[in-house]
């Protein structure tokens, strides 16, 4: 053979090498759609962090981690709801390791203090579940830094959460991020004229940006670990629509939106389905870092477990990159 075909055939091998690399890792494998509960591997000796736990999907998360052998942290704002949570998940499961710590992710100093109460006290961090969030309140809120209240309580106090336990995360040997998005990302868009609605405020515009931004970090995160070397999974997860607390404590149930959605509930998921999502890409052995899991049924409104539809806005790395720059920007908070 000629020393030209040769070195022609190398470039060859080099070239499919490539193809069939980046192919396979840009293939997300489909979860069994029957997978539950049941399956959740043993989670001992792993320990988890829940944001938003005394309600809802985080509730449900919380207890299946508990239940799976996991010491779960449940994160949110009010003691009383984290005492009810505690009391409730050791009925069910008696021998659960779960504590509550109050933190608001409407301030970031509460969430800096939170990262460093659980990095003084905890040897690593397994599993941070970025649940916590609130859903179109009527009228435009503000954090204590003057953020719109859902980009602060949605995207941007589980951004600086995230950064704050990066060390506590990489001390893990599989560590995973999951953080929650939602349908309404799909009628999203990252307005960056005005990223904090001071111009125009819509209720269900600011929810649907936090949760497209909640997605981009998501899977800028996992870019980021991948280029870094951080080893960190970071995948993205949502409930479809299922019965939590978000609607009355939001919109209201009195509202249009509220009546609507109360109209329908039957045909929702219970927050214990609308947590699979989540549980899967937190526990299974086959959840890949930069998947986004969701229901698989009717509009992804509900169904058995699978891979989400992504929103096309959710893939422009371009976008990501600017956002991630600018809440680095505005929250103080730098990655490494
Ligand atoms: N329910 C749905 O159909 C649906 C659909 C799509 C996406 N999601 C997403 O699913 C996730 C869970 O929502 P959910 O429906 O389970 O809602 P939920 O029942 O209202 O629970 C929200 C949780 O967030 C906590 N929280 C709210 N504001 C907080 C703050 N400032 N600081 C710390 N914690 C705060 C609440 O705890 P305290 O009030 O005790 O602090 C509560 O535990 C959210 O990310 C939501 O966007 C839900």
């Amino acid at each position: 053979m000629s020393n030209q075909l040769r070195n022609r055939l190398a470039v060859i091998g080099v070239l499919l090498f490539c193809f069939f690399f980046t192919a396979s890792a840009l293939a997300q494998s489909q979860p069994n759609p029957d997978w539950s509960v049941a399956d959740i591997p043993s989670q001992e000796g792993r320990i988890f962090l829940v944001t938003g736990g005394t309600s809802g999907m985080g509730y449900e998360d919380a207890k299946a981690l508990a239940a799976a052998g996991a010491q779960v942290v449940i994160a949110a704002r009010n003691p009383e709801r984290g005492q009810e949570a505690i009391d409730q998940i050791k009925q069910e499961v008696p021998d659960a390791q779960v504590t509550f710590e109050s933190f608001d992710l409407a301030n970031l100093s509460s969430v800096l203090a939170l990262g460093r109460r659980l990095s003084a006290s905890l040897p690593q961090l397994d599993g941070l579940i970025n649940n916590a969030a609130i859903m179109a309140p009527p009228e435009r809120g503000v954090s204590a830094e003057g953020f719109e209240l859902q980009f602060a309580i949605n995207y941007a106090g589980h951004f600086v959460l995230t950064a704050e336990l990066l060390p506590l995360l990489r001390n893990s040997d599989s560590p995973r991020v999951v953080t929650l998005s939602s349908l309404a990302a799909h009628q999203g868009s990252i307005n960056f004229d005005d990223l904090q609605s001071t111009q125009d405020y819509g209720p269900m515009t600011a929810y649907a940006q936090s949760k497209l931004a909640d997605l981009m970090f998501a899977f800028e995160l996992q870019r980021r670990s991948d280029t870094a070397g951080w080893g960190i999974q970071s995948m993205a997860a949502h409930p479809g629509v299922s019965v939590t607390e978000l609607v009355a404590r939001g919109p209201g149930l009195d509202s249009e939106q509220g009546q609507l959605w109360s109209a329908n509930r039957e045909h929702y998921q219970t927050a214990a389905q609308g947590a699979l999502p989540t549980l899967y890409a937190a526990t299974s052995l086959e959840a890949q870092g930069g998947a986004y899991y969701g229901p698989t049924g009717e509009n992804e409104v509900y169904g058995p477990l699978g891979l989400a539809t992504v929103p096309p806005a959710a893939n422009d790395a371009e976008v990501a990159a600017r956002l991630w720059t600018i809440t680095e920007e505005i929250t103080g908070t730098h990655y490494p």
